[in-house]
């Protein structure tokens, strides 16, 4: 039979499940046997059984015909050294834990307990989660707000260079691009900035592991120049859920660090089918080229033709003023609302559920849409039927309007001093509770999170500002909500007694 691609983890367990093996090793399953009992083997075939007795199959341990992720010197090491030679990096790990393991071990590699790193306030709990385990101190940079959809990008170019001007001993920057909506932005100037400073620049790439793959898709972090990416290829690629990769080229990071910290965070018996899985999806983009999206940006594009004609109240999020601003977005999301302002981005997805349609997220205003390889006219057609099902009246009046109020007041917030996460700081200290009028230049003790946007304005151990005050009453008064709070209407805030 003509290889159709080569996958060297793929084949090692391919190769290792048809050697009629006998394991006397983990997992405990023995290849998918352990579900094979004399009492239900009949009724076995067909069975929902049956789908995890194949993956068992392929389902093994470190064995010399396959390979260790942790000290890789076969198949794993082959795949991703063509990995690192597809994504253009100069080194690839492959990570069973998702993003979030690639986010915290380049934390950890770089920062020392109270060094001092720049972060993108609005990123994935996994980097606060990276803060905190590595006890460093993260000067947090407010991201820009695109006007017409409120959305929460990216901080400014001339934000980093303050950052890196005002704390000169800052070990990294570390960034998030494209957001969850798919709106991102050239990298290219960011990296020269960090690097005029001779630091490195990590970028969160967790839902672009397709850019640069296709004429259409923006260009990867790695190919603007980025020191260490991270990208969850089990969010766009054909990877099982938890396969990630982190990109790594020149020399500002230690890699045998970075190998010590990804050894601590990943379980040293970590998922083949997950290893194979990236390395199917590699093999796949080598074998097809940009092919491999082909289907899914005309469905994509098709889908959008057809919102287009439609007198509906559902519409697509406006992108003009966004790629105006010179944001680049991602052809393979599409982001809906109601532009009558009476669902929810919530209600919306539920009515899409009920229609069978399953939406990647929601929020108070926008539901996300993430068009996968292999989306076909039919799937489109069915999301094209659930939406011509919502009826309701078009007014030119839009919910983006009410939103794009609360997200304006963020931009109040700029850099933020050094947030201590180092937990030994907070060990013996005691919080109060006072009015948060009174809060100016103390400590905060809770982390003030306004839903939406969802982007915390405040830390616990980080400083109020007179801005923070005002911003958070001005948000209160609004309605909004904020998650967590003892206080949900922070007439009250939690402070740290100095
Ligand atoms: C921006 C961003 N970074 C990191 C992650 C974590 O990715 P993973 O689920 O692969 O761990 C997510 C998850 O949604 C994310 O949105």
């Amino acid at each position: 039979m003509k290889k159709l691609f080569i996958a060297p983890i793929f084949e090692a367990l391919l190769d290792h499940a048809a050697s009629n093996p006998v394991g006397f090793h983990v997992p405990g399953h023995h290849g998918g046997q352990a579900l094979k009992q004399d009492t239900w083997v009949e009724q076995m075939e067909n069975s929902p059984f049956e789908y995890f007795y194949k993956i068992m199959q392929l389902d093994v341990t470190e064995l010399s015909s396959t390979d260790d992720l942790h000290h890789p010197e076969a198949s794993i090491m082959q795949a991703q050294q063509l990995a690192a030679a597809t994504f253009g990096a100069e080194e690839t790990f492959f990570l069973v834990g998702g993003s979030t393991s690639g986010n915290i071990a380049l934390l950890l590699a770089l920062c020392e307990p109270d060094d001092v790193i720049i972060v993108q306030r609005n990123v994935h709990k996994s980097i606060i989660s990276g803060l905190k385990l590595a006890g460093a101190k993260a000067v947090f940079l407010s991201p820009q707000i695109e006007p017409q959809t409120g959305l929460a990008t990216i901080p400014t170019v001339k934000q980093v260079e303050d950052a890196l001007a005002a704390y000169p001993e800052a070990k990294a920057v570390f960034l998030s691009n494209p957001n969850y909506y798919g709106m991102g932005v050239k990298l290219a100037a960011y990296v020269d900035a960090v690097h005029r400073y001779d630091k490195p620049i990590l970028i969160d790439e967790a839902h672009g592991a397709h850019y640069g793959l296709h004429a259409s898709f923006p260009r990867s972090a790695i190919s603007e120049g980025a020191d260490a990416v991270v990208q969850s290829a089990h969010k766009t690629l054909p990877t099982l859920t938890m396969g990630a990769m982190l990109h790594i080229q020149g020399n500002r990071i230690s890699r045998d660090t970075l190998r010590q910290s990804l050894a601590m965070l990943q379980s040293s018996s970590p998922s083949f089918p997950i290893l194979a899985s990236i390395d199917i999806s590699r093999a796949m983009i080598d074998a097809l080229g940009a092919g491999l999206f082909e289907q899914s940006l005309h469905s994509a594009a098709s889908f959008r033709d057809w919102l287009q004609l439609q007198n509906t109240v559902i519409c697509e999020m406006k992108t003009e003023a966004a790629r105006r601003e010179g944001l680049l977005l991602d052809p393979l999301r599409v982001v809906l609302c109601d532009r009558s302002g009476v669902r929810t981005g919530y209600e919306l997805q539920k009515h899409l559920e009920q229609n069978g349609i399953f939406a990647e997220m929601a929020d108070p205003c926008y539901v996300v849409l993430v068009f996968g390889i292999q989306t076909s006219m039919h799937d489109t057609q069915r999301l094209q039927q659930a939406i011509g099902a919502i009826n309701g009246e078009v007014k030119e009046h839009s919910i983006n309007t009410r939103k794009s109020v609360y997200m304006n007041e963020t931009m109040l917030i700029t850099n933020s001093e050094p947030v201590s996460f180092n937990r030994a700081g907070f060990k013996n200290k005691t919080s109060l509770r006072i009015q948060l009028s009174a809060a100016e230049h103390h400590i905060s003790a809770e982390m003030v999170t306004p839903y939406p946007p969802g982007i915390a304005i405040l830390y616990p151990g980080e400083r109020i500002t007179p801005a923070m005050v005002t911003h958070i009453q001005k948000l209160s008064a609004m309605g909004a909500k904020f998650q967590g709070a003892v206080d949900p209407t922070m007439a009250t805030i939690s402070i740290f007694e100095q």
